[in-house]
């Protein structure tokens, strides 16, 4: 089975999974990504009734379909069931996000959230976070300042060129970097000044992880 046609199964389930458990005043936040793609797919098909959709970025809320009302985050009580997929997951359920740029309003979206939903394949799975360069959003007169002491870290910084993000700002992807306690390197990095937010997602992990493999999807709890 090929990683797309993973993908795809990964963003069935989930939908199968929240359907019925969606309400007329239901609000669904939407991540970004090709995982996430095949999700926006299955919610157009549907056309269920709910309040609407909250988006991590501009590209995603281009994928959806005008039947359903587009919100920002400030205009709802919160948001019932968010779906995003992952650059890494381990067993505890953290993730490292941000290989499309995304990682801030999606980390906004899923502190905000009752369920988060990460939908991968096996491929994302990790024993040790770190594998995949840390993607770190950062104010663009701060990206020397921050990569040097990401540098001392252990890290190395690579400026993501020609890169700016929905919010304005640009990506620094931390390559080598240990990350023996994701929950503290989360809060470490987050507090180096010019920083807007980086891809450790451990604070709030996710609840359920749903990922395909060759041979079945499971669905982590
Ligand atoms: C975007 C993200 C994505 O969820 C992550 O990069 C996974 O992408 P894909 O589903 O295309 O493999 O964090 O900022």
């Amino acid at each position: 089975m090929n990683q797309d046609l993973k993908k795809e199964k990964s963003a069935r389930e989930a939908f199968n999974l929240i359907e019925p458990e969606l309400m007329k005043d239901s609000v669904i936040g939407i991540g970004t990504g090709t995982t996430t793609n095949f999700f926006i797919k299955e919610l157009n098909k549907a056309k269920i009734q709910i309040k609407g959709v909250v988006c991590s970025s501009n590209a995603s809320e281009n994928l959806i379909d005008n039947s359903y009302d587009k919100f920002s985050l400030n205009e709802v009580h919160g948001i019932d069931f968010y779906i995003d997929g992952a650059d890494e997951f381990n067993d505890r359920k953290e993730l490292i996000k941000g290989g499309g740029g995304a990682l801030t309003r999606e980390k906004i979206l899923a502190y905000s959230s009752n369920k988060f939903i990460c939908i991968v394949d096996e491929s994302k799975h990790v024993n040790l976070l770190g594998q995949f360069p840390l993607p770190v959003e950062v104010i663009e007169l701060a990206r020397s300042a921050v990569s040097r002491e990401l540098m001392k870290m252990g890290g190395k910084p690579i400026y993501r060129h020609g890169f700016v993000t929905d919010n304005g700002n640009q990506i620094v992807d931390i390559h080598n970097l240990p990350i023996e306690v994701p929950y503290d390197l989360e809060a470490k990095i987050n507090n180096i000044p010019g920083v807007v937010e980086n891809g450790i997602f451990s604070c709030r992990k996710a609840d359920t992880i749903i990922c395909t493999t060759d041979n079945d999807i499971s669905v982590i709890q």
